[in-house]
Parts: C-alpha cells; structure tokens; sequence
C-alpha cells in the first residue's frame, strides 16, 4: 500500500524560458489553476494524503502561498528544496526522511493526466508492495522521453529519450517504488548530461525483474507541458472539457470533499482563501 507521495517541482524550466524566469513554472497556469493542482490531485485520487512538495531553492514561499502546510484539503504537506536540479531521483534522497521505511509514490510537477479509467487504475496500484510500478502511454513523439519496449506484456528494454525506437510507450512522469527506492538511488550515478536518471533507477528494478507496468490507453490522457506549444495545447483542452461539462478537472477541494477528508465548512473555509473568483464559485456550487 502506498500512503506517501512526492511531487517534484522544481527544474530549471530553461524550454519555457523567458515565462519561468522569475516564477516556477509549476506555479504558471494551466488553463485556470496552477500547474501543480494537477499532480497533486492524481496523488489525491490514488488516496494519499502524506505529500512532500520538493522545490527549488529560494522558491519555498512561492509554493506555500498557494499550498501552505496548514491547509483545506485534509492532506499533509511539507516541502523540501532542492539545491540544483541535478535529476528525478534525488527526490528519494532528499525525501528520505520522508520516506521512512514505507513505499512511496512520485509524481512529476508538471504532468497532466487524465481519463475516465485513470482512477480506477490508480486505486488498483496503490496496493502495491514490491518492486516498481510505471504507467506508460502511447505517445506520437517518444524520442521526447523516456521509452518502454515491451515484450509479452513485461518491460524488456528502457532508453531515455532514444533518437530511434520502434516502441510509442512513453514512461510517464508517475511511478511507484517500494522502499529500497532510498537505497538503490544513493548507487546511481550522473549521466552525460550531468544528471541523476530516472530510468537508470528504474532498471534497477527491471534488472531484478521487479519492473511492472500499466498502460494507461487511448482512453485516457497525458499530456505534456513541456514545450510552449504542449503547454498551451494542454491548456486548450482542459478549457475545452471544462466549459463543456460544467466539471473541474483537478478541483482539490472537490477531490478531497468526495474522499471524505474534509467536510463543507472546510470548503466554505476555501473559498475564503481563493476570494471572489470563478474558482470559488465552482467550490460554492459544490456545497450550496
Ligand atoms: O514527463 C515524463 C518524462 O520526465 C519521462 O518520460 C522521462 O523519462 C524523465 O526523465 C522526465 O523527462 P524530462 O526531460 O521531461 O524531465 P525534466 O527535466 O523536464 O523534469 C521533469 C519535471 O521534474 C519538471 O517539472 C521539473 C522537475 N525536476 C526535474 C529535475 C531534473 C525537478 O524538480 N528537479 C530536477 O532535478
């Protein structure tokens, strides 16, 4: 069972530079929440309510004045910085008293996923006890990540970013780890481009023939926001399914009143934070 999550938010967001110069860009928006909402609330809908929110150095209050620690969501925050961005695993490392000796789950600041199955996939993997968990999904243009190739439905290769492959399975940016995750992460070393990688971590694990992973299909979405162009792509379709149904999509609150962490004066205490805003309308509609 995994009951603690990681969101990393920090990086040097250079590909969206000059937009983060100044402001993380998990704090930029998505079309109309913070970038970091989104992860936040696949940990929410997978169940977890211990989360640490690793960031860059200097950027803590930034973070704290959209998530503090004492928050409406029911959940348990805490932050960490991160020196410099030197790669995905130094979460665990920088994580580790966090950690404790449980499993645990990380989550890219900047993904966005979406489906009506993805719940559903998330509940059914959080029982997990052992080994590694990724979640791959089909994508046009995997040389822009790190690359799973299956054979007979189990993980017989992983390359990060590959000039050429003939698999589509892009590694999402969610994965699952069990608690040697700490210890398997201190042995890594930095690639060429002077990082810690996440899928040299992870072949650890496909070493040991611990690795499994989920597809999540063309049902579901995940979506980049990478580049410029993905982000406002992204945000395109979040403001398409929004305006259409008349439902948020990665409304915390909203997530955390259906778990049952929180109740309505929790809500109402909310909407009190985020002011008269449209936000606070849809929160209000939740409740009244
Ligand atoms: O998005 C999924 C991809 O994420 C995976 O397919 C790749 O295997 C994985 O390496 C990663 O690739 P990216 O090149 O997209 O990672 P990027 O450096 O852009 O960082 C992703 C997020 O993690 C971003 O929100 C910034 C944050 N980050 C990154 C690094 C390297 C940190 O907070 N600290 C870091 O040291």
């Amino acid at each position: 069972m995994i009951k603690k999550g990681i969101i990393l938010a920090g990086g040097t967001g250079t590909r969206m530079s000059p937009l983060t110069k100044a402001v993380n860009k998990q704090l930029l928006p998505l079309y109309d929440k913070p970038i970091i909402f989104y992860p936040l609330s696949i940990l929410m809908l997978a169940g977890i309510k211990n989360i640490l929110i690793i960031v860059n150095r200097g950027q803590l209050n930034q973070f704290r004045k959209i998530l503090p620690e004492k928050n409406n969501l029911g959940i348990k925050i805490e932050y960490k910085e991160q020196f410099k961005p030197s790669g995905l695993p130094q979460a665990f490392t920088i994580g580790e008293k966090f950690i404790g000796n449980d499993n645990v789950a990380l989550i890219l600041g900047d993904n966005f996923f979406y489906g009506q199955s993805l719940t559903k996939i998330l509940r059914k993997n959080i029982n997990f006890k052992k080994g590694s968990k990724i979640f791959l999904h089909p994508v046009r243009s995997p040389q822009n990540y790190g690359v799973a190739q299956l054979v007979n439905n189990k993980v017989s290769k992983l390359i990060e970013k590959p000039k050429k492959t003939k698999s589509n399975l892009a590694v999402t940016g969610l994965y699952f780890f069990d608690n040697r995750v700490i210890e398997y992460s201190k042995k890594l070393k930095f690639s060429k481009r002077g990082e810690l990688e996440i899928i040299d971590l992870l072949n650890i694990y496909r070493k040991k023939k611990i690795l499994s992973a989920e597809l999540i299909g063309r049902g579901g979405a995940w979506l980049d926001t990478g580049s410029v162009e993905d982000y406002y792509n992204a945000s395109n379709f979040i403001s398409t399914i929004e305006n259409r149904q008349g439902f948020k999509i990665a409304c915390i609150e909203e997530i955390a009143l259906k778990n049952n962490w929180i109740n309505k004066a929790d809500v109402k205490k909310a909407i009190q934070f985020y002011g008269n805003c449209n936000y606070s309308k849809y929160l209000k509609s939740l409740i009244y």
